[in-house]
């Protein structure tokens, strides 16, 4: 084992010669450092940080070529996909599709109208439950509720933060149709294991792909296994347009629906005209504009490197702190091939911390040039925006009084992994932090073990 005493100026020096790197790429763990309590004093007592630099900015975009894209459709005048045979958004579609190994793909307005969308055109709707876990964003849950479907919620796994397939059979009712999988913070879910309970049950299976572009299980793309795959292209999205969505399915007719239905109801496809120009089905307007796709088709060319870079980063990032007493990164279940990392997730345990408050650490590493978030900050399963839905004219309708028991609701979804993982463990990296080089992984580390040990001095502080 391998000891040293840092002083400052040699900290500093080792930092800016990226010396640190080099010993963590010998395998030394953060956690056998020992630093020189002057020298190196945590940055949030008031010692130099362990970084200073900035991290890789985000989104990224490459003003010869982006550029180009967008002054393309503003010049051709055409802006809107609607009455055009062959539109930018079109081209967008079939690129995603082709990338992702599936059929079809829709484009639409945004992650949470794709998941609207698929949801209605399974016929998801009043009366139907649809199994889910309370450790995403909002966006999933609206959907389901959006559609006047009731969620259910499944606890999750601590290790890999998604729903724990071993616990969904028990959540199955009579009135279950679905189950709707997120593949959150871009690692995926067990999906194999979700699709045999789907198929044993004979649910159908939305897959809420929003943070998991190119993520893949056995080598197949996520949002390919389910009935329909959604993904969002909001602006912090690693396919960022600002805005956007898209449904992708194997399924023509369910597309044909999807299609009709963004786009005011008007036929697509196999589906009848009845009378010439009629409207066919009840509908909305969900359509991407065209620029917003050629913005997307730019963005598509750099998704597979930065995805290589991010889930090389991601496992160098976890080898070196994975011997942190008190950091316990990520599990990426035995079948995924390459995950989308749109986070880099890992649990805080405070005992290890001299029972520092994960918002303390959360400012002792934020103060060492480490940006972090504690992710989720409520759990989803408990929060008044469901009891709104329940005391809605329509939710009255479709269920029976004692399932709008919100008191009751909330004790039959309890979920105790999630809330602590939401309420005391959860730590996030951003994915743009996934962007840089080794080195700056090196600082992350560095900078976790220099918490751990001054643990003692920062406790009571912060
Ligand atoms: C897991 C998940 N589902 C759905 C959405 C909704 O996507 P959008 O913001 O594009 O509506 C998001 C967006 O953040 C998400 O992270």
């Amino acid at each position: 084992m391998w000891k040293k005493n840092y002083s400052r100026r040699e900290f500093v020096k080792q930092n800016s010669l990226t010396g640190i790197g080099a010993i963590l790429a010998m395998g030394i763990t953060p956690s056998v450092f020992s630093f020189n309590s002057k020298g190196s004093s945590p940055a949030i007592l008031g010692g130099a940080p362990v970084r200073t630099k900035g991290w890789p900015g985000w989104p990224v975009w490459d003003t010869a070529t982006d550029e180009k894209n967008v002054l393309e459709v503003l010049r051709n005048g055409v802006w809107c996909r609607a009455g055009v045979e062959r539109s930018v958004v079109s081209e967008f579609e079939k690129k995603w599709a082709e990338t992702l190994g599936a059929k079809r793909c829709l484009a639409v307005v945004n992650g949470t109208n794709a998941l609207i969308v698929a949801l209605r055109q399974l016929d998801i709707g009043g009366g139907d439950e649809v199994i889910v876990t309370p450790y995403t964003f909002i966006a999933t849950i609206s959907a389901i509720l959006e559609v006047g479907a009731m969620p259910v919620f499944v606890d999750i796994d601590p290790e890999t933060f998604q729903i724990n397939p071993e616990k969904i059979e028990s959540k199955i009712t009579p009135r279950t149709r679905a189950i709707l999988p997120v593949h959150i913070l871009g690692l995926p879910v067990d999906i194999v294991r979700i699709m045999e309970i789907a198929k044993k049950h004979n649910l159908l299976v939305v897959e809420d792909a929003c943070q998991a572009w190119l993520a893949e299980v056995n080598h197949q793309k996520v949002g390919t296994f389910g009935n329909a795959g959604c993904f969002s292209f909001q602006n912090s999205k690693h396919l960022a347009i600002g805005e956007g969505g898209a449904i992708i399915s194997n399924d023509d007719d369910f597309m044909d629906r999807c299609h009709s239905y963004h786009n005011c109801g008007r036929p697509y496809g196999k589906m009848p005209d009845l009378v010439g120009g009629s409207y066919t089905i009840r509908a909305n307007n969900l359509r991407m504009t065209e620029y917003q796709a050629a913005i997307g088709l730019a963005q598509l060319k750099r998704l597979d490197g930065h995805t290589t870079t991010r889930n090389e980063n991601a496992a160098y990032l976890k080898s070196k702190i994975k011997t942190v007493p008190g950091i316990l990164p990520y599990r990426l279940y035995d079948n995924v091939t390459r995950a989308s990392f749109h986070l880099f997730p890992f649990r805080y345990k405070k005992e290890e911390f001299q029972g520092i408050p994960r918002e303390g650490f959360l400012k002792a590493l934020s103060a060492e040039g480490i940006p972090c978030s504690p992710g989720y900050g409520g759990t989803l399963n408990s929060m008044p925006y469901l009891d709104d839905a329940f005391r809605s004219k329509n939710y009255k309708k479709m269920y029976p009084k004692e399932m709008l028991d919100f008191n009751k609701f909330v004790e039959q979804n309890r979920c105790p992994e999630n809330d602590r993982i939401c309420n005391e463990e959860a730590v996030w990296l951003s994915q743009n932090m996934l962007l840089g080089t080794k080195a700056d992984m090196d600082d992350i580390a560095m900078a976790l073990g220099k918490i751990h040990q001054n643990a003692g001095a920062i406790k009571g502080k912060v």
